[in-house]
């Protein structure tokens, strides 16, 4: 089914709260800084142009040394430090990428050793941008299950590894980063509802065509720009209004909620264009929609926990406030989550 296809749970707001919960969260951006005047240098573009068709100023690039999971690893310090954890106390790392460090191993077993998260499980999970709120769906499920007791999620990227700087079209949009957090049974967020939905029938509209088996990579690939991300960016942007609209809809009607219930709306970070009109379908006014894509761009896996972990830390979520998060990428996929924030 191309719907929302399940829910981790459809808690009654006045229960006594039995988890998934998050414990923590945490964020890394490299340090080094592309702004749109750079990128007026090297392709057929303007300030002016990207501002106002994205909202996007500059985003950033990992450093020549740093890969996926090196960013990863900064990411999942700060949310351990955040949830006062030891890496002793995790017992999966999942991590959502659609840019590992490699195709084997896993991008998770690198994180793993370099925490020296010895007793955990690892692996990765592929949901283009919405990866984070999958990963958030299946490590609620690990934790409700009791197969878990604390997963360390992360949505990392290095996505100017996979950008071709010669297409302008995509050249603008996307930067590096990553966002972790902590799933157990109880923290400071409370996951009141999950939900996720695909459809595989729009696979050409945001792609990487060749690097796997069904086009291994050769000379002729290279050369043909194949292992670039293509994008179809007039049809990914009505396809994402679309679905994140969708997609909140449906939580809300699971949930009982209003739209006017909602203190923060979080929409993964494509293009301001596309968070203000999900928001205005949605009926969440614009002050409540963060935006945080202006020093960030689009940095698929990891927009949602940067941009969330960035607001907390501007102070903008009090005691029980309901923040919804919301997402949509490649494949096409989608989710939504509806989160209660505790201040203590
Ligand atoms: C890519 C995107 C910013 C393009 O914006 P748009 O308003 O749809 O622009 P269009 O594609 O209609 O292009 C309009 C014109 O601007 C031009 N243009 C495209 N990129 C440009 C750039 N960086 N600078 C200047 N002009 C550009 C186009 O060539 C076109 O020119 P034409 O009218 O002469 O043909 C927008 O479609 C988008 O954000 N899509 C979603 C992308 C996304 O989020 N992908 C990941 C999803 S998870």
């Amino acid at each position: 089914m191309n719907t929302l296809t399940d829910r981790v749970t459809k808690a009654p707001l006045n229960t006594t709260w039995m988890g998934p919960s998050l414990s923590g969260l945490g964020h890394y951006l490299p340090p080094t800084t592309i702004t749109n005047h750079d990128l007026g240098k090297i392709v057929d573009t303007s300030d002016e142009w990207i501002s106002s068709r994205t909202g996007i100023k500059s985003r950033r690039r990992a450093g020549a040394l740093q890969a996926t999971s090196d960013l990863a690893v900064e990411a999942a310090h700060g949310a351990l430090a955040e949830a006062n954890l030891a890496v002793e106390d995790i017992d999966l790392i999942l991590l959502a990428t659609a840019t590992p460090d490699t195709p084997v191993p896993a991008t998770a077993s690198l994180v793993q050793e370099a925490l020296g998260a010895h007793g955990a499980g690892a692996m990765d999970l592929n949901a283009g941008c919405s990866g984070f709120l999958y990963g958030l769906h299946t490590a609620g499920a690990f934790v409700r299950s009791g197969y878990s007791q604390n997963v360390l999620l992360i949505g990392a990227e290095t996505l100017t590894r996979v950008t071709d700087y010669s297409d302008r079209q995509t050249c603008i949009l996307f930067g590096d980063g990553a966002g972790a957090c902590v799933v157990s049974n109880k923290g400071q967020m409370d996951v009141l509802y999950s939900g996720v939905g695909s459809d595989g029938s729009h696979t050409e509209l945001i792609q990487i065509q060749a690097g796997g088996s069904r086009s291994p990579a050769s000379a002729d690939t290279v050369a043909a720009h194949q292992h670039f991300l293509q994008l179809d960016g007039k049809r990914v942007f009505k396809q994402a209004v679309r679905r994140m609209s969708e997609a909140a809809n449906t939580a809300l009607e699971a949930t009982g909620l209003q739209a006017s219930d909602v203190s923060w709306l979080i929409p993964h970070q494509a293009n301001e264009r596309i968070m203000s009109a999900v928001a205005e379908i949605v009926g969440i006014a614009v002050p409540q929609v963060v935006n945080d894509i202006a020093e960030t761009g689009n940095t698929s896996a990891a927009s949602v926990p940067i941009a969330m972990d960035r607001a907390r830390q501007a102070g903008a979520f009090k005691d029980g406030d309901l923040i919804m998060l919301v997402a949509f990428g490649a494949g096409l996929t989608w989710a939504c989550q509806i989160l209660r924030y505790n201040e203590s």
